[in-house]
């Protein structure tokens, strides 16, 4: 068995919230290179999107192991110390807590794990995104996974044909339910159509009985009781033979859904899909933004990465973006660009209740709806 590991965090930003500094990619880089050669590690290799750095890592200790992920806490220290040294924004941002002890969960770092054994061919794709929050995988993943309409394989390929089971958090009462797709498709919809709240978590084959994705579902806010950034997710998804194929993997990102986040953490904005190079989120810090990397894992090694979305066929979903970007942003400080006041991650409103409660007074009679 062997398992594939992302660790994200924001260390800095350079300049403000909009990307890694190399000094920190090298540095994790390095740390990445001597754990593969003291044999902590199968290979590693560093990945970013806008300010949070990812390790991807594969290993044999499994899921949530201490030594595995007690590396990615101290090369995310020394990340921090660069980032101070060069006065880098918001250093150690998602560093919640002042001590390690065991594993990540709740300490601010995001991961998604997934444990399998290689297959003759085992093609995963790693998506990474910044500026927004876990819920965003939803959909791409139902269409994936359960829209014959993205996914010919659920029609055409006999090994996909029963479908996926998907597993789904609920992030507010820490609950989590299996869903069996397609016999539960609207059920499911009712929940992942939420994604504040929702967030798939992983999905199974219901044929190969394989796990196909892994999540990172930490919502920062909900650990932290209070905004300190938004979660930027990863995720992992193994793709072909009873798995949909690479492109059917991708396909979901030629639309420009939109998803909790972009300026702080508090507006609607458009996923863009983009190549490393321009996962640099700026404008109005956004629009979020969403790189995959194309990896063929080989007796444990990383061959890759293939920067996937560095790919013509998805100029039109970059450009439909920034035509759904300027249209919300005329909203200005309007819902449904603004996040629902239940879900704004910055708010003044506890201070203005404050402030004006006694300037609010009773509506005029006739403005007061009669009694039912
Ligand atoms: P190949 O026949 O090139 O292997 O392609 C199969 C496939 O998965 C296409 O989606
Ligand atoms: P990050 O979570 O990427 O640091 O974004 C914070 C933010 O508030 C951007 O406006
Ligand atoms: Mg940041
Ligand atoms: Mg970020
Ligand atoms: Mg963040
Ligand atoms: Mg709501």
């Amino acid at each position: 068995m062997v398992t594939l590991s992302i660790i994200k965090a924001d260390t800095g930003g350079f300049v403000g919230h909009s990307a890694v500094h190399p000094d920190m990619l090298a540095a994790g880089q390095d740390a990445l290179s001597s754990a593969v050669a003291d044999g902590l590690l199968l290979d590693g290799k560093v990945g970013h999107c806008g300010d949070d750095l990812s390790l991807i890592m594969t290993h044999e200790h499994g899921a949530d192991a201490e030594e595995v992920h007690s590396f990615a806490w101290d090369v995310f220290l020394r990340t921090t110390e660069i980032a101070k040294g060069l006065g880098l924004y918001g250093a150690g941002q998602d560093l919640l807590s002042d001590a390690f002890s065991g594993n990540l969960r709740g300490m601010g770092p995001g991961y998604a794990e997934l444990e399998f054994t290689e297959r003759p061919s085992e093609p995963v794709v790693c998506f990474l995104a910044d500026k927004t929050e876990p819920g965003a995988w939803n959909l791409p993943l139902y269409k994936m996974f359960a829209d014959p309409f993205n996914t010919a394989g659920l029609v055409i390929d006999a090994k996909m044909h029963a479908g996926f089971r998907f597993e789904v958090y609920d992030l507010y009462e820490e609950k989590r339910i299996w869903f069996d797709c397609p016999r539960e498709i609207y059920e499911m919809l009712m929940f992942i159509g939420a994604p504040a709240r929702y967030v798939i978590h992983s999905v199974e084959s219901k044929t190969l009985h394989e796990q196909a994705v892994a999540t990172s579902t930490q919502r920062l806010s909900l650990i932290a009781g209070k905004y300190v950034g938004k979660d930027d997710p990863v995720m992992i998804v193994r793709c072909q033979s009873g798995l949909p194929a690479l492109g059917e993997v991708l396909e979901p990102f030629a639309f420009a859904y939109t998803a909790g986040g972009c300026m702080r953490g508090s507006h609607h904005a458009p996923m863009m899909p983009v190549s490393v190079n321009d996962a640099h989120p700026a404008r109005f810090d956004g629009p979020p933004r969403v790189v995959a990397l194309g990896f063929q894992v080989h007796q444990g090694k990383l061959i890759g990465p293939r920067d996937l979305f560095d790919d013509p066929s998805f100029d039109r979903a970059r450009a439909q973006t920034n035509e759904v970007m300027d249209y919300l942003r005329r909203h200005g400080p309007f819902e449904p660009h603004r996040l629902p006041l239940e879900d704004l991650e910055y708010t003044t409103m506890a201070d203005l209740e404050k402030l004006l409660a006694d300037r609010w007074q009773s509506m005029p009679e006739a403005a007061v709806p009669a009694p039912r």
